[in-house]
């Protein structure tokens, strides 16, 4: 059995706000769990509301956020021997980031192409400028460019669609073993976002690499994951195969997630977008989804849910399949 490509183990963080003594205390991500197998590339889309915790959750498998306590295993090997600054090439060998804004990713005084360069000779990749450019060719033509058509110029000279399929270029560089992507097609105009997404499908064979997609946009999320992982307040809520939680979405929330989306067969060109979370549910005790929940009743409000299995590889975190299992199972 290879070892799971990423596992999550009762993850958390935390931040204070405000003052030591009268400052409180917001639980971004609380006490999450995942495993994704890893016997082959796999995306997964990590969905849910603003707020909600995604990318506090991709920080920390970035390493560029230390969690409060829990583990993430990446290969088998936990990240904790990396540090922020301690093995920083190492890691970066193996995990690559892809962030929301592409004007961002690059410095508008540099020529694209100087961090593609940059990239492959500071990570080993190539040992002189001629390997580098050779590198540089490959990766441009994956994402569907040409280096004679990037060569020195300057981020403003390209759309935001383009300037995105530079930063994956870049990013395949190392031919990691994960790329995680925080809302890559968030500033990227609609009509081309599936475009983008299409492109992670044929590079996750392609370069054998797996995708982290977080995502507030539902309807690319589904059409893309092999495992999806959604997030609620903080908590992931559910977990499992992509295929699994689109034909039996097991939590409520994935379920209205569901409903709002386009269906099969339909156009994929409606974004649909999650609300802001109801500021006015926080501190309820019980569940956190009570409170906009079709399907609560007494005993959701008294204690917190845990994750239970609905299928081998999907699980989620509502007191209505504890109830399933009994009647399943004979046990009381
Ligand atoms: N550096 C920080 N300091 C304080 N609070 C933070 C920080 N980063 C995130 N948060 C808070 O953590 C919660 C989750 O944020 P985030 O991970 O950015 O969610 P998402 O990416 O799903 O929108 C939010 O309430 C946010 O305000
Ligand atoms: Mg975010």
């Amino acid at each position: 059995m290879p070892a799971n490509l990423l596992e999550i183990r009762n993850l958390s963080r935390s931040f204070k706000l405000g003052g030591m003594v009268l400052g409180k205390r917001i639980v971004a991500v609380d006490n999450a769990s995942l495993r994704l197998p890893g016997d082959k590339p796999q995306i997964m889309s990590i969905v849910g509301e603003s707020g909600s915790g995604k990318t506090t959750l991709a920080r920390m498998i970035l390493r560029l956020l230390t969690p409060t306590s829990g583990d993430i295993v990446l290969g088998g090997v936990p990240l904790s021997v990396y540090g922020k600054r301690r093995n920083r090439k190492a890691f970066l060998k193996k995990v690559q980031p892809i962030f929301q804004n592409p004007f961002t990713s690059f410095s508008a005084q540099r020529t694209v192409d100087s961090y593609l360069f940059e990239t492959a000779l500071n990570l080993d990749v190539a040992a002189n400028r001629k390997e580098a450019q050779e590198v540089v060719t490959e990766v441009l033509r994956s994402v569907g460019l040409e280096l004679a058509a990037v060569k020195g110029k300057y981020p403003n000279q390209f759309s935001g669609g383009e300037l995105q399929r530079i930063s994956i270029a870049r990013a395949l560089i190392p031919k990691p073993s994960l790329i995680v992507a925080d809302e890559p097609v968030a500033m990227i105009d609609a009509s081309l976002r599936m475009n983008i997404v299409n492109l992670f499908r044929r590079l996750k064979d392609e370069y054998n690499v797996s995708f982290v997609y977080i995502t507030h946009d539902l309807s690319t999320a589904y059409y893309v994951s092999d495992y999806i992982a959604t997030m609620y307040r903080g908590q992931l809520i559910e977990f499992g195969e992509a295929r699994s939680i689109l034909n039996d979405p097991s939590h409520p929330y994935t379920e209205l997630l569901l409903d709002s989306i386009p269906r099969v067969g339909n156009k994929w060109d409606e974004n649909v977008v999650l609300s802001d979370t109801d500021a006015a549910e926080a501190g309820s005790a019980g569940c956190r989804f009570s409170g906009r929940c079709p399907y609560v009743r007494e005993a959701c409000r008294a204690a917190e849910p845990y994750m239970v299995d609905i299928a081998p590889k999907h699980q989620a975190l509502c007191i209505m399949h504890n109830d399933y299992q009994t009647i399943d199972t004979g046990r009381s």
